[in-house]
Order: structure tokens, then sequence, then C-alpha cells
């Protein structure tokens, strides 16, 4: 009998528990060995519901060197104490599950590394993309492909919150308090809105399929903290949504890795992906595109591939199942240039504030013509009352951040323009 360890018993520890308990003889008629849950470790276990048959301590670090324990699932969240317990009991020859995707965003080549050293069976599928097989389908299905691109809505909490502003016109921090208590976003949500949950699973994903060392900290990460409801409806009425997305591509020598926010073209699949769900588009030189959708935050999107892995654990520790192999094949060997969002082109959609007098348009224009920037689509608003700024919206065509960068400094200079010019950039066709 296999015996299982849980440390940390939040949101996904709780429902990883229950998803066991009523997929039970699903479960142990998939594996090859009967399992059993022995103990969960918490620090707050006092204050929570638990099956009284299942020994519990507060002590984390007790079970990675705990000779009954076979298997122990890592859910603390963090990265401090998370590191000292999976290598801990790696070192102790324990397979290790973990939804941890700081953890291995930071600290994933080493803990590959570890795992290959002592044979023991390392499962991360839930730290990207909740319930979706974006782990199982790089390494395992699509492992023998060459991977151009991907593309895809990674944080459901960024998702979830631009979806409410612009189906139901709810405010930023309303749409936000809504995604805390349904359980989408991280204890910090912080780490949602500002990109950097999303920059952890692209990194991850650049990782596998480029076979480079964590990319994270050339990874070029914006937040959706500025997107304002004006900006939704602006982009609506030039047929776009805005969404929150990760991109990784490889262009000869040089990869793609960054996160921010895009406005995606009303016919582009990914503009119709709504509320939590997330949404992958792969692109191979062979096998064309293809897209995993499906729930990518919560307790129990994110406990089945906790639970899919634990029955991969189980399989691979009697020989069984040796795919997770994979995974550590020539992991972080490859090195290329990480590119820096300056050098990276697209088109741009830019918000300007300007005052209503004539030949201010004509003045944008210039800068913009000067840089070699041209305008493929612009609206421009009435003001609200006679004193107030009109709004002015264009998109161009695909230029390099650089002199994008270049144009708003010098039309945020021009008298007639107030406070800062706006950018979001506009996904390619050849991003989809
Ligand atoms: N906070 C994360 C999200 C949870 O909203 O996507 C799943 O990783």
């Amino acid at each position: 009998m296999l015996k299982i360890g849980i440390c940390g018993y939040g949101t996904v520890g709780q429902s990883f528990v229950e998803h066991l308990r009523v997929h039970d003889d699903k479960i142990q008629s998939s594996v090859s060995e009967e399992f059993e849950i022995a103990l969960i470790a918490d620090r707050s276990i006092d204050k929570k519901e638990y099956n009284k048959d299942i020994a519990v301590t507060k002590d984390v670090m007790e079970m990675t060197s705990d000779s009954n324990i076979n298997i122990i699932v890592e859910l603390i969240g963090g990265i401090d104490i998370p590191y000292k317990v999976i290598t801990s009991a790696i070192k102790n020859k324990k397979h290790v599950i973990t939804a941890n995707k700081a953890l291995i965003a930071e600290h994933g080549d080493e803990i590959f590394k570890l795992a290959k050293e002592h044979n023991v069976y390392f499962g991360f599928e839930a730290s990207v993309a909740g319930a979706i097989p974006i782990i199982q389908t790089l390494t395992n299905s699509m492992s023998n492909e060459n991977i151009l691109s991907i593309t895809g809505i990674i944080n459901g909490t960024c998702n979830y919150i631009l979806d409410q502003m612009s189906s139901h016109g709810l405010e930023f921090n309303d749409a936000l308090d809504e995604a805390k208590e349904l359980g989408y976003a991280e204890a910090d949500p912080t780490f949602d809105i500002n990109g950097m949950d999303a920059a952890h699973k692209i990194s991850i994903l650049a990782s596998l399929v480029y076979k480079i060392k964590s990319p994270l900290k050339n990874t070029y990460i914006e937040g959706i903290e500025n997107i304002t409801t004006m900006d939704i409806e602006y982009a609506k009425e030039l047929g776009y949504s805005i969404k929150h997305v990760g991109i990784t591509n490889k262009k000869n020598d040089s990869i793609q890795c960054r996160v921010h926010p895009v406005l995606i073209h009303k016919d582009n699949i990914l503009s119709q992906v709504l509320g939590v769900m997330n949404a992958l588009l792969i692109t191979g030189d062979k096998f064309g595109t293809s897209m995993l959708y499906g729930n990518g935050a919560g307790g129990d999107a994110t406990a089945s591939a906790v639970v899919t892995n634990l029955v991969e654990a189980i399989n691979f520790s009697s020989g069984k199942d040796l795919r997770n192999k994979n995974i550590f094949k020539s992991s972080g060997e490859n090195s290329f240039n990480i590119s820096k969002n300056e050098d990276i082109a697209s088109p741009f959609y830019l918000r300007i504030y300007a005052h209503d007098i004539s030949g201010v348009m004509a003045e944008i224009t210039n800068v913009l013509a000067n840089e070699d920037i041209s305008i493929e689509a612009v609206t421009q608003h009435e003001p609200i009352d006679l004193d107030s700024l009109i709004p002015i919206v264009m998109i161009t065509n695909s230029v390099n951040g650089i002199s994008i960068s270049n144009a708003i400094k010098k039309i945020e200079s021009l008298a007639h323009v107030e406070g800062k010019v706006h950018a979001i950039r506009v996904l390619k066709t050849d991003e989809r």
C-alpha cells in the first residue's frame, strides 16, 4: 500500500482529497498499486475540517523524512518552504507532485535534475492552466514535434476580471473581489493582476518546449492594472477584445517569452475565451495549430490535474509508467537569446487624450509618420462636456517596441496632448 502525504490543506488540498474520495473506485482501478492518504501537514489544520482517520501535523518538514510516506503532494504555495519540502523529499527518494508554478519557474531546472538523479517521479501538471493537460501534451503527445509558438490565456483571474468588465460593466476591483471569492485568485492576487503568475507559467512552458533554462528573469511582464472600461469599450468598437496572454515562440536563434494585455480581433478564437477559462494555441511546423481549452483556475480544476499526476506517480513507482522521464530529457541544455520587448514588433492600440482644437490630430499623425508608423484604424470620441478632453484611439501598423516608445514620448510632449498615452499590443494574425 503506497502512502500519500499532503503538504498544505487549502482550496486545492481540500478539493484533491474530495476528488479522491468521490472517484476512489475509478482511480484505484487505474493504478498499479493501492494507495491511501496517510498524513496531512498544514500550519492551521486545527481550524479546518478534515477526515479524522487521516493523521495530521503542523510541521510540513516532518513528512519529508517519514519513511512511511512514498509520495508527497505539495500544495502550500510560495517558494522558500516548498523548495525545502520538495528538495528534501526527493533526496529521501520520495515521489513528488506540486501545483507550484512560482517554484518551478524559479527552481525547475535544479529540481528536474535532482529528481532524475534520485530516480523519482516529479509531476507539476497543475502548475500551468489548471485542468488543461498542457504539460502532458507538450512533453508526451507533442514531444517529437518542432513547436514554433504557444500563445495562451493562462491566468484565469485576469481573464475573469476582463470578461466581467467587458460583458457586465463591472469595475475592476469588484471583478477582482469576485475572482477571490470564487477561489481563482492567488493568496496574494497582486501576482495575478501584475502578470507574474502568467509569467511563471509561460516560462515553464518555454523551458519545456525549447529545452532552455527557465527564462523567467528575461520574460517581459505586464499586468492588467492599467486596463480601463474605456479601453475595453473602444477596443470593442474597433472589433477587438482585450485579453491577457502569455506568448513564447522561437525564430532562428531567438526566443520570445512575454506576458501582457493584447487586443485580440473578434475573428480570433482566443477572443471567445470567457470567464475563468484558459486556452492555449500551440503551433508546430508539421501539425499546424492545435488548441487546448479548459478551466484554468479553481480548486476542482487544479486538483484534477494533481490527481492525474498521482496516478502517474503510482505507476511510475512500480516501473509501469516511464512517461515522466521525457520531461527531464535534455532539459536546460539549449541556450537562445530571449528577445527584448523593444525589439518585438506588433501593431499597437494607442489611447491619447487631447484638447479639442483643430489640427491636433494632424500633429499626432505627423509624429507617427516621422517614426515610420502608419495608422490602420482611428476613432475620435466627443468630449463629455465643453471643457473636457477628447479621447483619440488608433491602431497602428506592425512596428517594434522601440519605435512606439519613441513616438509616445513625442506625442506626450505635444502642447495639446494631456497626460500619458496608453499603448496596448494588438495580437498579430500569425500569433494565433
Ligand atoms: N491564480 C491562478 C489563475 C490560479 O487565476 O490563473 C491558477 O494557476
